[in-house]
């Protein structure tokens, strides 16, 4: 299927540069990655960064797992195959959004080195914004928003983050955020205040 009968042609070098996007945006287009495990706060904290960096000025997409699987990836599941596949698609979405300077908030469990190497990879090192987090397995699964680790400690939800598939901590995340004795409030302020140099025209 790849590139099929090769009569592909890229016109990327014809399209109006990114740069010129960001310099009418006043920003830096870049993808905040947010990695944890399911329940460890990601899209909370993400839907707060985004109000006070709207209100700072910014233009924002926030991504986040289950609205991309409800949609672009609703024939996906959660075999390593697939979140590899979930990752990439997600990752070419960021890069198109990146380009026409749009500051992109991504929540996804992204649960190891190699899919997020792929991310990584596909929107360039420069534009990943690595946020790690940290929340303990025991704090997310006391917390258990969805009901999920229930179902999977019973064995109802197969091949879950963290108690039946891997989850591998980030080795160098630009941010690491620990919820455990945060508010959320807390937690995205102290993100903020971590991004908005990078973001910043
Ligand atoms: S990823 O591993 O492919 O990056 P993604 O972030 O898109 O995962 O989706 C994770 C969300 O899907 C979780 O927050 C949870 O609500 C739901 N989910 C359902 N089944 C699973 C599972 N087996 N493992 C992890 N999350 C699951």
């Amino acid at each position: 299927m790849k590139n099929e009968g090769n009569n592909i042609y890229s016109v990327f070098d014809e399209i109006l540069p990114k740069e010129e996007k960001e310099k009418m945006l006043n920003q830096k287009a870049k993808v905040l990655w947010l990695t944890g495990l399911s329940g460890s706060g990601k899209t909370a904290i993400a839907k707060v960064l985004e109000k006070k960096l709207h209100h700072q000025g910014f233009f924002t997409q926030l991504l986040d797992g289950d609205n991309v699987r409800a949609g672009i990836n609703n024939n996906l599941g959660f075999s390593e195959q697939d979140r590899t596949e979930n990752i990439r698609r997600i990752a070419e979405v960021s890069k198109l959004f990146i380009n026409c300077g749009v500051i992109t908030i991504n929540c996804f469990v992204s649960p190891t080195e190699k899919i997020r190497g792929v991310a990584k990879a596909i929107i360039g090192q420069e534009n990943f914004i690595e946020i790690f987090v940290n929340t303990p397995l025991e704090v997310c699964e006391s917390r258990d928003t969805k009901g999920l680790y229930a179902k999977a400690r019973k064995g109802e939800v197969k091949n879950f983050t963290g108690i039946s598939a891997p989850f591998e901590s980030p080795e160098n995340p630009i941010i690491v955020v620990k919820t455990e004795n945060q508010t959320v409030e807390e937690s995205a302020n102290f993100v903020l205040a971590l991004v908005l140099p990078i973001i910043k025209a």
